[in-house]
């Protein structure tokens, strides 16, 4: 069947996407699912601040990197609060959200003032980072503390002018809570990391299955 084909700069044109029988901009359920990067940062006054990205990733193994973008700008203007910090002061923390957090990671995505600590917002505990100052999430099995390696200036968005960029932080520090770990290895199954599809739409993992690589074995 012949596919549907889209250039992007009619993504913004309803009547042309609806043509094609398609309600919404398609494009965040183009690549999924999308790991959340629930990040907590610092301001530089010590106030701890707490958002999820889910254009993000792990981008390295060796040393371990993971990357978000932040797209758009803060309600006052500016920045979003996590980018502010992260130029700022060059941390953060990549907490795992999991389907038990669902609810606090939604809530933490409101544009709140600068000034207020979404740690308190939505009721999640702080736990001091070792090699850094942002706090992690204590209730999620996995935090990742993170030194900023460098943060990429993306092309801005062609209809609102507004900036994206990407955060690319090295892995300084690795905390997992024991329980996750079955049989000598991290059981995603056990904590249902959180990812996001398309529109409004989420996910955990589905079927877990082994598949060996060809060649020989690293
Ligand atoms: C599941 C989810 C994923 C999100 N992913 C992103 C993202 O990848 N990039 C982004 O800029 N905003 C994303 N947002 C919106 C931010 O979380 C929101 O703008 C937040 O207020 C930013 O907080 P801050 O100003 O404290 O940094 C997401 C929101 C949700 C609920």
């Amino acid at each position: 069947m012949e596919r549907l084909f889209i250039e992007p700069r009619d993504l913004a044109d309803a009547d042309k996407l609806a043509a094609m029988g398609l309600r919404h901009n398609p494009v965040t359920a183009l690549v999924v699912p999308r790991p959340i990067a629930w990040i907590s940062t610092i301001t530089s006054e010590g106030i701890a601040n707490l958002a999820p990205f889910s254009f993000s990733g792990m981008a390295c193994q060796s040393p371990p990197m993971v990357m978000f973008c932040a797209n758009a700008s803060h309600a006052e203007g500016g920045d979003k609060d996590t980018l502010r910090n992260v130029r700022q002061n060059g941390e953060f923390v990549f907490n795992v959200a999991t389907w038990e957090l669902r609810e606090q990671m939604n809530r933490s995505s409101s544009m709140v003032d600068r000034h207020i600590d979404e740690f308190d917002l939505v009721g999640v505990t702080k736990a001091p980072s070792r090699a850094i100052r942002p706090p992690r999430v204590a209730e999620s099995p996995l935090s990742l503390e993170c030194k900023v390696a460098t943060i990429v200036e993306l092309p801005a968005c062609p209809v609102s002018g507004q900036r994206n960029t990407a955060t690319f932080g090295e892995v300084v520090g690795i905390h997992i809570d024991p329980d996750i770990i079955h049989d000598g290895r991290i059981d995603s199954g056990r904590y249902r990391p959180l990812a996001r599809l398309g529109y409004l739409d989420y996910a955990t993992c589905g079927d877990i299955f082994e598949m060996h690589r060809p060649g020989p074995r690293r």
